[in-house]
């Protein structure tokens, strides 16, 4: 892995020199401070130039160096290549001169490699155990399909502790509003349930993109693990693809009513892609509550090029009849629009409860039809709406089986599963 790094580094700086330019590049990231994980060929290589400098120029030097690439975009775009069988991230960024004056936000990481990379010495294996224990688990990573820990994070928080086992042992009983300070330079002024002082930005919290749930998961799985051990928390059985006789017991088991939104993703990063998903989830769920239906649980996808949400219904059907309820009897001129405005009642006006009712006939008895109808209209989002406008499949029951992707079904049988350690 040196090896290869140190090969690009020197082919980028070649490319520098021969154009005039000032760049350093360095390797970054766990790479860099001895805590990947085996398994992860993931190098991160930086591409600094002077803060007044143009990044496009650090941009042409990564696509020359690795001809098999694509280009992603964060904040600022780099390239993400294939070289010898390694994934290498290219990054440019700016050589700034103190992590909290920087001009974007990767601009932090060398000072992450520097801050740590001295200080892990002789602790790297307790890193490699918290990582591999978080990701056993289901919380390592930081990106926002995820909400868990960030590699820089299981760092910062083996040196706050000592060890991995003393890791465990503090979360254990963490609860909302822990804080976190190794160079007692931070103030007490986030939000976040988590708060670990980033010590090369003391105004950052490392820990903002952590969720509640997988703060608190971690937890939970740290207390069971100390209460007994087991190989399993690292390396827990992969789940099975859910098969369609699977399927069909979980439908006659819980005779519930599961629906399925799927459509063609739009073609943005997961990190723009799942936050919008998430809204449209909720969006959807609150449209079928505000017509009286009820949901049990829901949850959102991703596999291959397609974006689904998935919808289980505890309440998925209703009478035709609805009650409708008006004013206080006393204000009548309100009486009077809300009598106009329903003509032809099943049944009423009555008066109950001080209040005028009318029982009128319902525009959806069904859920799905009221989905099918509706979802053209909802804002989902900028780039999910005219993703579902062009075009969309709504499954429900056991029609979801016609759908045969792998991880569709693997996300199938996790959904059924629905298992966290608590102990
Ligand atoms: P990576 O996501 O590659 O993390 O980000 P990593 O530390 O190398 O860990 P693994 O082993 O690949 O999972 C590279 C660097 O970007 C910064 C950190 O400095 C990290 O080392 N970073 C990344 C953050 O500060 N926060 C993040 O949420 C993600
Ligand atoms: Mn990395």
């Amino acid at each position: 892995m040196h090896e290869i790094s140190g090969s690009i580094i020197s082919r980028i700086e070649d490319l520098a020199e021969e154009r005039g330019l000032k760049l350093k590049a360095m390797l970054v990231g766990s790479a860099a401070r001895n805590t990947w994980l085996a398994g992860d060929h993931d190098l991160d290589i930086f591409l600094g130039m002077p803060s007044n400098a143009d990044l496009g120029s650090a941009m042409e030097i990564a696509r020359l160096v690795a001809p098999d690439h694509e280009e992603k975009y964060a904040e600022h775009p780099y390239v993400h290549a294939r070289v010898d069988g390694f994934e290498v991230d290219l990054v440019p960024c700016y050589l700034v001169p103190d992590a909290s004056r920087l001009r974007s936000a990767v601009d932090r990481t060398p000072f992450h490699t520097e801050y740590v990379a001295r200080r892990i010495v002789g602790l790297e294996d307790d890193v490699l155990l918290l990582k591999q224990f978080m990701k056993g688990i289901d919380v390592y990573g930081s990106e926002l399909k995820v909400g868990g820990f960030s590699g820089y994070l299981a760092e910062l928080l083996v040196l706050f502790f000592g060890s991995f086992q003393r890791v465990l042992q503090a979360a254990s009983s963490w609860r909302p509003g822990e804080f976190l300070d190794l160079e007692g330079l931070g103030k007490e002024e986030h939000e976040e349930p988590l708060v670990v002082v980033d010590p090369v930005d003391p105004r950052r919290n490392v820990a903002a993109a952590l969720t509640l749930d997988k703060m608190l998961q971690f937890s939970a799985a740290s207390r069971c693990f100390l209460a007994e051990p087991s190989l399993d928390f690292f390396f827990p059985d992969p789940v099975a693809p859910l098969s369609d006789d699977e399927l069909a017991a979980q439908i006659n088991e819980r005779k519930s009513l599961l629906i399925l939104v799927d459509f063609q993703a739009p073609a943005v990063v997961e990190d723009v892609l799942f936050p919008q998903l998430r809204k449209a989830e909720e969006s959807v769920k609150a449209l079928l509550e505000r017509y009286g239906f009820r949901l049990l649980r829901s949850d959102v996808a991703s596999y291959r090029d397609r974006a689904a949400i998935l919808i289980e219904m505890e309440v998925w059907e209703l009478s035709r009849v609805c009650r409708r309820c008006g004013p206080p009897v006393w204000e009548a001129a309100h009486q009077s629009r809300f009598l106009a405005a329903h003509p032809r009642p099943l049944s009423g006006p009555y008066i109950a409860d001080g209040r005028a009712l009318v029982e009128t006939a319902r525009k959806y008895t069904r859920a799905e039809d009221l989905l099918a109808a509706e979802i053209g209209n909802l804002s989902l989002g900028r780039h999910l709406s005219s993703a579902v406008r062009s075009g969309h499949n709504i499954y429900v029951g056991f029609e979801l089986a016609s759908i045969k992707d792998e991880d569709f079904r693997i996300f199938l049988a996790r959904y059924f599963q629905a298992r966290n350690r608590v102990c």
